[in-house]
């Protein structure tokens, strides 16, 4: 078994990265399994640790839009703007790769995401390799993913080598994606940019996709402790029809009268959702360590931010 350290040895990352093999890393939105995304037999050894079916492609990240031109071709002028408004930062566009980006990044299709994460760790990570690295979530396939160094090694123990320890992520929600197929702004996944912002830097609407594409985000379930969850409006009703279980409550605004306030976590207020966001994860991480029976959440007001966490509440909830 391999011994698995936590620290913060950037030269350290940077040489197994460089030796082919995979490490932890930090970003601004959640935790992610690194590896050079130019060298398959890497990459490969991805999607064996998260048990990941070979038809759902990773992210790409890159230090700067250089580095995305450097591997990608066409890259349409919407595109652009977002990549200039968002990046640094939690925005993932699909663009069309070039060659050298092998077809097990992208599980063969003529696309690569690919980011320009925030972190200041995995930026100089990406400085000092000179690499772009291909990093999914560092979760196993369908479990919750990890926004902090513990949450990875609780699910990593003894399969890596090193998490690069950057403390809590600041997003705590995973990336927004945006395509472009057809030249339409298209919305794969809901993230941590309000989608509302990201309407407003292209002056159009975003479109859905029309298709459901190979992307494990789109899966029905995905994002799921392994308690048992409900995403409902309603949560007193849901108490009441589940009452003789040991529930425990992820909710917002106000606390419920039906169960005691240990039960519950408060992440947030509609006022800012990006408190919220921040909480969620580390909140399933939590709850899921308490032994309940069921986990009873309050959907969130389907605006703003409330969108990319209603989508993970819901994944969570389905079975
Ligand atoms: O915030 C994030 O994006 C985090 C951090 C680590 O960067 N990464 C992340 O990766 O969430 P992952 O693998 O858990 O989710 C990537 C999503 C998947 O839903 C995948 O199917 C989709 O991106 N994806 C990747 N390449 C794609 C492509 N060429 N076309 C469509 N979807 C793609
Ligand atoms: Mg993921």
């Amino acid at each position: 078994m391999i011994k698995t350290v936590i620290g913060t040895d950037i030269d350290y990352a940077a040489e197994l990265l460089c030796n082919g093999e995979v490490v932890a890393i930090p970003t601004e939105t959640v935790y992610g399994l690194a590896a050079n995304a130019l060298n398959p037999d890497s990459v490969q050894k991805i999607y064996n640790l998260k048990n990941r079916p070979a038809d759902n492609p990773l992210i790409v990240h890159v230090a700067d839009i250089e580095q995305v031109y450097k591997y990608t071709y066409d890259i349409p002028e919407q595109a652009l703007k977002l990549l200039e408004k968002f990046s640094p930062g939690p925005l993932t566009v699909l663009l069309n790769k070039k060659d050298i980006i092998h077809g097990t990044v992208t599980a063969w299709q003529d696309t690569v995401a690919i980011r320009i994460p925030k972190h200041t760790l995995t930026q100089i990570l990406l400085d000092i390799t000179g690499l772009p690295l291909a990093a999914p979530s560092a979760n196993p396939f369908t479990y919750i993913s990890p926004t902090t160094s513990t949450h990875v090694f609780k699910m990593f123990d003894g399969k890596i080598r090193y998490i690069l320890e950057g403390g809590a992520c600041d997003a705590g929600i995973e990336s927004t994606i945006i395509g472009f197929p057809n030249n339409k702004p298209t919305l794969y996944r809901a993230g941590a940019i309000d989608i509302a912002d990201i309407e407003k830097t292209i002056g159009v609407k975003l479109n859905k996709p029309d298709k459901v594409t190979r992307t494990p985000g789109m899966h029905k379930k995905h994002y799921s402790p392994f308690t048992p969850v409900l995403t409902v409006d309603d949560i007193d009703f849901e108490i009441k029809r589940n009452s003789g279980l040991n529930i425990g409550v992820v909710t917002y605004n106000a606390y419920t009268d039906q169960l005691p306030i240990d039960n519950q976590v408060m992440l947030g207020t509609t006022d800012d959702m990006t408190v919220a966001m921040n909480k969620l994860y580390a909140t399933l991480h939590d709850m899921d360590s308490k032994r309940y029976d069921l986990i009873i959440a309050k959907r969130f007001p389907a605006n703003g931010l409330g969108v990319a966490i209603n989508d993970r509440l819901d994944r969570a909830s389905k079975q």
